[in-house]
């Protein structure tokens, strides 16, 4: 049986002591299911060492919300992964859709900070998902399959299997003026996503890899995510921000996965 996915980005919200208490409290009140998924936090930069020590001990893997291309180097503002490793960040997202569309990041800037992650042995969050246009001209499933393509250009077998995660967020979901999917629309893409990472590193390795489901997630949406088989976890804004609410959601999403017995 595959266990599920449950994380968070903070994005630009919460300051150290908010994003601490945020992770204390989810790991009180997670504490006797925690070994049935997989739990991640993703702060803030500034908020990375404080979080690293409250979650300690409590199985919640902490991730950064971008990083660099290079272990070192003239990058003003970035953060390398030797940076994060030493204070015990082993989790980094790429490419979510507000570097994309906000920050202009490309597919080609992704490819770089992929391949720099995984080569440093970072479990890489890699997040795809096709913006209000591209899905009007209907192009979706391409749009994805291109993210997929070049982001993944220089990642070995080896690494996918071991350093993966693949969030789909369609940018017309995420955010105050989001409107989640259907469970059958996010269920398509992620056939095509699962797809598209057996091509590129055999079905024995793709089958392997986490696809999770992001945009708009919320109590009332939820269980029609997770009960696709498609779907191996969600990945929340902010309907987890509290961490009661995320808490609640989790506690209703965990059994049904593990009835529809992925
Ligand atoms: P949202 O954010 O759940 O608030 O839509 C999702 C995300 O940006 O990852």
């Amino acid at each position: 049986m595959k266990t599920p996915y449950f994380g968070t980005n903070t994005k630009m919200f919460k300051t150290p002591s908010e994003a601490c208490e945020h992770i204390r409290r989810l790991a009180e009140l997670t504490r006797d299911i925690r070994d049935r998924m997989h739990l991640f936090v993703i702060p803030s930069y500034t908020s990375l060492p404080s979080a690293v020590s409250a979650a300690e001990g409590t199985g919640i893997c902490i991730g950064a919300q971008s990083m660099g291309w290079e272990e070192r180097g003239q990058l003003t503002g970035e953060i390398a992964p030797p940076m994060l490793k030493e204070i015990g960040v082993s989790l980094v997202m790429i490419g979510h859709s507000e570097r994309r569309h906000v920050l202009h990041e490309t597919d080609l800037d992704e490819e770089k900070r992929v391949s720099c992650a995984v080569r440093n042995g970072m479990k890489t969050l890699l997040c795809v998902g096709e913006t209000t246009e591209q899905k009007a001209y209907g192009i979706s499933e391409e749009t994805v399959r291109t993210q997929l393509k070049v982001a993944l250009h220089s990642v070995t077998p080896e690494e996918a299997r071991t350093c993966l995660w693949i969030a789909y967020e369609p940018v017309w979901a995420i955010g105050t003026t989001g409107v989640p999917a259907t469970e059958q629309y996010a269920k398509r893409i992620h056939e095509v996503i699962r797809d598209t990472l057996n091509t590129l590193f055999g079905a024995d390795i793709g089958l392997e890899i986490p696809i999770l489901y992001g945009g708009s997630v919320n109590n009332e949406n939820a269980l029609r995510f997770i009960r696709q088989p498609e779907i191996d976890g969600l990945f929340i804004g902010r309907s987890a921000w509290d961490a009661e609410n995320f808490n609640a959601i989790i506690r209703e999403a965990l059994p049904l996965f593990e009835q529809c017995s992925k």
